[in-house]
């Protein structure tokens, strides 16, 4: 994981640093540090945010041009001021941000110390700055030609800026595996492991490759293959706005991306719902028709919250496209040598589209001769670009590490391919239709749902120190049970199981007393008797029942301590409504438990590590 940042220009880059830093945080938060070129090296680390690097830092009266920040997600050795980055070669020439993992690091750094050199700290990161200073001082090479020969020699993933000491108006780049984007601007230049940074300052940028360098000074940019082949790079225009990655008056990024679903649902719908016929339009998938008319097996591999969304996937394909459904852990997929036949299409789900592991798949699927596709949220991601084609959800910048809106998005955007996918093959079923069409009123409902916070807050101050937590649903409601868990877990801290509810009597019911709350995912559809049955064997346990239920429900409110009603639509579609007061649950029991809703412990938004 690990955010990186790096100016050079004519403005103070210290403060552009420090912002840039900010909007990265998602991506970890363990430690925070600056290198500033100042005729001098100038290091500044600390444990902690980007807040406690500032306070660390203090004021600082003189403006420098050029410099680099990184905030961290700690892999190798634990959070602390020394395994902070920058790391500093030994001899002080160089000074180095990496995202990613060497994972040779233990030879390379056995031979470094067999030609003397020492270490200060616990990181893999340390060892690529001394092998560069390595090649430097005994290759009399210049500092870019000690990089190159450097990441010759290295394996595993990196997004790195080097700065040297000798050749003080450059800044260096490099990138494997972990995302690299350089914004252009009139005398500047901004890169950044994603575009949050750069959008203050211009919209203009070039995502690096795999394989390929950048040397930046502040008159031209050079892009390169780390093999020194000068490569013609594809300059792109972002369509972020900086409003989009502010709070917005909300008091967190989670709360707010909340209550955006019925936009950024509607953002997902737009235009891909012929509006005579009815049928799904999906321009990302026009050119792989053939290809999805004649796939035998569908396989979704994700992580987190993108897997859950997976998982309602195969209910969905199976449902309305009447094709065949494996959804797989990304990093189970990958090592587990898995057999691709011929009418395989792999379906990779991220909202980053940097997670490491997605990432993986993708490209072994690929390897193994499968059309493999996107559903992603991250425009320009390593994902995106890896697949053969896609479709992006189109949800807008998620800050909070809790996924929201974007699980919201990823589902609409499934729904609509179970048609697509259906439509192509003939093999659409009654009430697909139906389904499509109910999609379009979920914006509505959504925005329904959010009006019913003060209940959900009422719900929370109720159960706000619990320690256990069951989810229970079934059919569709399985996946919401999943994510509902998940979302408590995150961010409060509270041990939280989803379970399918029929499955409950293999097992959780053990843990029913009178302190475990239970939530029912309850709504009207072919099994609403046997779920109700399944509440009352909690009920009769003395567990304590918190029901989503459909509007109207006269049965379930004789049975359950709080009832929480969503407005009923197609049972397929109802997920995008059940999921809405389990996001807003979790919230207000994290607030009310003082987590850190944004930046939960342990946690990173973009996992860009195995
Ligand atoms: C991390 C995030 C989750 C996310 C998962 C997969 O664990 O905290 O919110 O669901 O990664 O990320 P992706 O970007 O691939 O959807």
């Amino acid at each position: 994981m690990c955010g990186i940042v790096g100016y050079i220009g004519y403005r103070d880059a210290y403060p552009i640093l420090i912002d840039g830093l900010k909007r990265l945080e998602y991506r970890g938060y363990d430690s925070a540090g600056v290198a500033l070129m100042n005729g001098q090296l100038e290091l500044f680390k600390k444990k902690g945010k980007v807040a406690d690097l500032e306070a660390h830092v203090g004021s600082r009266p003189h403006p420098v041009r050029i410099g680099m920040g990184h905030t961290r997600w700690a892999t190798h050795g634990e959070p602390n001021d020394i395994n902070a980055h920058p790391h500093v070669s030994a001899s002080g020439t160089f000074a180095l941000i990496h995202n990613g993992i060497i994972e040779n690091y233990a030879v390379l750094r056995q031979r470094l110390q067999n030609h003397g050199y020492s270490f200060q700290s616990d990181t893999d990161t340390e060892v690529l700055v001394q092998l560069i200073d390595f090649f430097y001082q005994e290759g009399q090479v210049t500092a870019e030609e000690a990089v190159r020969m450097a990441l010759s020699e290295v394996v595993g993933a990196y997004g790195i800026i080097v700065m040297c000491q000798d050749e003080p108006d450059q800044l260096i780049v490099a990138r494997k595996s972990s995302p690299i984007v350089i914004g252009l601007a009139e005398g500047e230049y901004i890169v950044a492991s994603d575009a949050t940074p750069i959008v203050a300052y211009t919209k203009d940028v070039i995502y690096l490759n795999d394989g390929e360098m950048a040397i930046l000074t502040t008159e031209e940019y050079t892009i390169k293959t780390i093999e020194n082949v000068i490569q013609q790079p594809l300059l792109q225009r972002i369509e972020l706005e900086l409003e989009e990655l502010e709070k917005g008056g909300y008091d967190h990024f989670m709360l707010k991306e909340i209550m955006e679903q019925p936009r950024s649902i509607a953002e997902s719908l737009r235009g891909r719902i012929n509006p005579e016929t009815g049928q799904v339009v999906l321009g990302g998938l026009v050119d792989v028709q053939e290809e999805l008319r004649a796939a035998n097996r569908i396989i979704f591999v994700a992580c987190g919250t993108s897997w859950h969304a997976g998982l309602l996937a195969e209910y969905l394909f199976e449902e309305f496209a009447r094709v065949p459904v494996e959804v797989e852990y990304a990093s189970e997929f990958r090592y587990r040598n898995p057999i691709i036949q011929k009418g395989d299409v792999v379906i990779a789900i991220s909202q980053s589209g940097e997670t490491a592991d997605t990432l993986a798949a993708v490209e072994m699927a690929k390897e193994r001769g499968a059309l493999v596709l996107g559903v992603v949220n991250g425009v320009g991601s390593s994902i995106a670009r890896a697949t053969h084609a896609g479709v992006y959800i189109h949800a807008g910048p998620e800050i909070g590490v809790a996924s929201t809106k974007a699980f919201t998005s990823q589902v609409t955007v499934l729904t609509l391919m179970a048609g697509y996918i259906g439509q192509l093959k003939g093999t659409l079923v009654p009430g697909m239709a139906e389904a499509i069409a109910a999609l379009q009123a979920v914006p509505d409902k959504v925005a329904q749902i959010l009006d019913s916070n003060a209940l959900l807050m009422d719900v929370s101050a109720r159960f706000k120190s619990a320690t256990n937590f069951l989810y229970l649903g079934r059919g569709y409601h399985f996946p919401v049970a999943l994510e509902g868990a998940l979302k408590l877990k995150e961010i409060s801290y509270i041990h939280a199981e989803g379970y399918p509810a029929a499955e409950m009597k293999h097992g959780p019911i053990a843990l029913i007393d009178e302190n475990m709350p239970v939530v029912f995912i309850a709504t009207r559809d072919e099994s609403y008797e046997k779920i109700v049955s399944n509440l009352q064997e909690v009920v009769t346990r003395e567990g304590r029942v918190i029901a989503i239920v459909s509007e109207g429900d006269t049965t379930i409110p004789e049975l359950a301590d709080y009832v929480i009603e969503v407005p009923q639509t197609h049972p397929a579609i109802m997920p995008l409504l059940t999921v809405i007061p389990l996001q807003l649950l979790s919230y207000h029991i994290a607030v009310m438990r003082d987590c850190n809703v944004d930046q939960p412990r342990n946690l990173a938004k973009s996992v860009t590590v195995e």
